[in-house]
């Protein structure tokens, strides 16, 4: 999902290809994918794969990231990976282009990109963090089938289509049923109660921010919604805020869209911000369990902004930096 992606935005923003091939697993060898008004013809992923490439971007899980990113690397391509291989290694930056793109600069061939969640999230909390300081965050997730990949978009397309024809929705990528529910697990138990998707999005949030003391805390929950995570956001902040100033701060924030009159009933959703490219927010107020907190709700296209956006604009920028020449 994240590679098809990938391809198209790479159009859209006249990313200056000269060249592109795609890779996949065995099962793909043959196929063709569409590029630029033409099909590309999938190849084999292998060791030789990399040669007089500039750029690698891997969207294929974290073990095959593992196994070729030093390899591409190594062969002078500069890695962007899209999986949670590389994010929390000392020596690779994790990167969201408008919040912390200087850290480009120390890479040592691999640059990661961080979770569909940490990317929005971030977003919103560096403009806060340099103007008020953010003490403490506790957010809970909202995040859609397309995040888990392909098997589990189309298991929630299947079992919707089951249900509205009378039939047994069949569950198999998941535990539970997805359709006509609300998952509150799914990913690898972690220590003190919490699971691996929710200590990616602590961690990852701590490194990008350069906030290793940062009080977070994260409940993720898979919700029946195809495309766009959504995140429901407490902020305690060091200097006290009122909502109209993080509204205003927040409309200037790059690459953010406030979108926030509930009266009118104007807030963003997933099926509204699939397809775009910023990072919404909405529902702005005041944390009425703190002194000096803020509420809001963020959307975004965890496909695009969550992923395959953030790999190319970390590309250019690191074009832009003379990284990659
Ligand atoms: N989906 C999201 O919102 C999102 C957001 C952020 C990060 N990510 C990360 O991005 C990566 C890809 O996610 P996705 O959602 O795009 O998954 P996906 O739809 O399941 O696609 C996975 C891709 O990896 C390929 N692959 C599997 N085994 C391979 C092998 N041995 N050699 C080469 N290619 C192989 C698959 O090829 P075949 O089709 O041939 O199997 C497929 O093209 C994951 O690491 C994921 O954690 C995803």
């Amino acid at each position: 999902m994240v590679g098809s992606e990938m391809l198209k935005i790479l159009v859209q923003r006249q990313f200056p290809v000269d060249k592109v091939r795609v890779f996949a697993s065995e099962r793909s060898v043959g196929k063709q994918v569409p590029y630029n008004g033409q099909s590309l013809h999938v190849e084999r992923l292998d060791e030789s794969s990399f040669k007089d490439t500039q750029v690698v971007m891997f969207a294929a899980g974290a073990d095959i990231s593992l196994m070729y990113g030093p390899i591409a690397a190594e062969a002078g391509a500069l890695v962007i990976d899209k999986s949670s291989a590389w994010r929390m290694k000392a020596n690779v930056p994790l990167v969201v282009p408008e919040v912390n793109g200087g850290d480009i600069a120390d890479n040592e061939g691999i640059i990661a990109s961080p979770n569909c969640t940490t990317i929005p999230l971030t977003m919103i909390l560096e403009p806060l963090r340099q103007r008020v300081g953010v003490e403490r965050v506790i957010v809970s997730t909202y995040q859609a089938a397309s995040g888990a990949g392909r098997p589990l978009a189309n298991e929630l397309q299947e079992q919707t289509e089951a249900i509205a024809a009378g039939k047994k929705p069949e569950v198999s990528v998941t535990t539970h049923q997805l359709a006509y529910n609300v998952i509150p697990g799914g990913w690898k138990p972690q220590q003190y109660g919490y699971n691996e998707e929710e200590m990616k999005l602590v961690n990852e949030t701590r490194k990008i921010l350069h906030d290793p003391e940062l009080r977070i805390a994260a409940t993720c929950v898979r919700v029946p919604v195809q495309v766009g995570h959504s995140e429901s956001v407490f902020i305690e902040t060091r200097d006290a805020i009122e909502p109209e100033d993080v509204r205003s701060l927040l409309e200037h924030a790059p690459g953010v869209m406030v979108e926030d009159d509930p009266a009118a009933r104007d807030y963003p959703t997933p099926l509204d911000v699939a397809g775009r490219d910023e990072v919404f927010v909405g529902r702005i107020r005041k944390d009425l369990s703190a002194e000096k907190g803020i509420a809001l709700w963020i959307v975004s296209d965890n496909l695009r902004k969550g992923a395959a956006l953030n790999a190319v604009q970390i590309a250019e920028k690191a074009i832009e930096m003379g990284v990659i020449k």
